[in-house]
């Protein structure tokens, strides 16, 4: 059988991972606290902070690990561990709160079967909560990744969800 040699779909080793982590620090030489925008460069790189990548970027930019590892956990933005392709954050400010938005976070852990900071199985999807994404006269609100659905109701989680799926999931 003939081996897959096409390059077009080609993902990145580890090593051209650090690599490419290696120019983003060398872009931030001499910018005073740059570590927080190098973290968020590496967290777009490699989807997550694992142990690894901010051992590196203390030693490359001779910070103690301690610090790096003192603003990971200050920003809840960032994520030491593996997050879903698709971010889906639920509204739980006081505006989306008493229009549904817990009903819309039952809806999302019974439909994606996590809880509040959990991944999927198949990485597709990590689920958070937020508290008022500037749109309280269209409660209850949902954001996956940047867009933001409006007046959402339980009844459409699925569907909203499947738009945003690699692979659809058989009906249940
Ligand atoms: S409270 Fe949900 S958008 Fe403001």
């Amino acid at each position: 059988m003939e081996k897959d040699c096409c390059n077009c779909s080609h993902e990145p080793t580890d090593a051209e991972m650090i690599q490419s982590l290696n120019h983003i620090i060398e872009g931030f030489e001499g910018v005073e606290g740059a570590l927080i925008p190098v973290l968020q460069s590496a967290q777009n790189l490699f989807g997550y902070l694992p142990e690894v990548v901010l051992k590196h970027i203390s030693l490359t930019m001779r910070i103690p690990y301690s610090e790096v590892t003192g603003v990971v956990s200050f920003y809840s933005f960032f994520s030491t561990i593996p997050r879903g392709k698709n971010i889906v954050r639920v509204c739980l400010g006081t505006a989306c709160y008493v229009r549904g938005g817990k009903d819309i976070l039952k809806g999302l852990r019974d439909q994606l079967e996590i809880n509040v900071g959990g991944t999927t199985d198949d990485r597709e999807f990590s689920l958070e909560v937020g508290r008022c994404f500037g749109a309280c006269g269209l409660a209850p609100v949902l954001m996956i990744n940047d867009d933001v659905h409006q007046r959402v109701k339980p009844a459409k989680i699925r569907d909203i969800l499947n738009s945003y799926r690699t692979v659809l999931e058989e009906v249940r």
